[in-house]
């Protein structure tokens, strides 16, 4: 596949990285400095891509998004913080019959952790001696709090059991690539679940993986749908 690599920060360098070694090739690079507005991303540019693969930053990433599905270009973008947009991305993905996989977390473990906090929090119901929350650790340089990841848990968990409330701690130190816990505090004992990224290929890869994924489809995505189909 030739790939698109919008952003090239930690992320786009992963992704890129991984994709080199899987036989992809590497159609464009789009940097911050010649793409203020999404305007880097012209029809000249994207010509023969068949993906792209956006990581950039919560206030560039709609209008890139914008533009791609402008372009006709399947989308796979792994941003944090823009999701207040998703309904305007939505109806122009619709309205241009276009695709875009959107993730807040691409690790494969990260989703079945979600499916096991959700266990947990149906489990945990009508126990009010059980106090939740959760705590999540990125590195100093993450821009957003809480994480998107976060957030996501944090929903989910009030869909489980909407007697009580979640609350997110998030601490932003040292290099850490992303650790989200569950804590359940009795009187006298607590019960947690963590899932712990050790290294960025595990979000790298399952954004490759929804970059092979996506192209010939049309919609609206989620990591889910990929790995666990339509009824995520
Ligand atoms: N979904 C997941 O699994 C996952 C995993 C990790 C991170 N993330 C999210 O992915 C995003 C990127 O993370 P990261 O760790 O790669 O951050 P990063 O290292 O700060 O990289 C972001 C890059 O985007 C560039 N950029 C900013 N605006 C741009 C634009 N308009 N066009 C092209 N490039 C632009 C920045 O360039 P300059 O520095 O020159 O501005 C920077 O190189 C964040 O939102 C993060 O929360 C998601």
């Amino acid at each position: 596949m030739r790939l698109a690599i919008v952003g090239y920060g930690k992320m786009g360098q992963a992704a890129a990285a991984l994709a080199t070694g899987r036989g992809h090739i590497i159609h464009t690079v789009v940097v911050s400095k010649d793409n203020a507005g999404g305007r880097g991303l012209t029809r000249e540019r994207l010509a023969g891509a068949d993906v792209a693969i956006e990581f950039t930053r919560p206030e560039a990433a709609v209008s890139n998004l914008e533009r791609l599905i402008e372009l006709g270009i399947p989308t796979v973008t792994g941003t944090t913080g823009w999701t207040g947009a998703l309904p305007r991305i939505t109806a122009l993905v619709e309205a241009r019959k276009g695709a875009l996989l959107h993730a807040a977390n691409f690790s494969v473990g990260v989703h079945l952790f979600l499916r096991g906090a959700r266990e947990l929090a149906r489990n945990f119901s009508g126990r009010p001696e059980f106090v939740a929350s959760i705590r999540e650790e990125h590195h100093a340089a993450k821009l957003d709090a809480p994480s998107g990841t976060a957030l996501v848990l944090q929903q989910q968990l009030g869909d489980s059991d909407a007697s009580r409330s979640f609350p997110i701690s998030s601490v932003r130190a040292g290099t850490v690539p992303g650790t989200h816990t569950l804590t359940y505090e009795g009187p006298h004992e607590t019960v947690s679940l963590s899932h712990v990224a050790r290294d960025r290929e595990a979000f790298a890869g399952g954004a490759l993986r929804a970059a092979e994924w996506l192209p010939g489809k049309t919609g609206v995505f989620t990591f889910e749908h990929l790995l666990f189909g339509e009824t995520a």
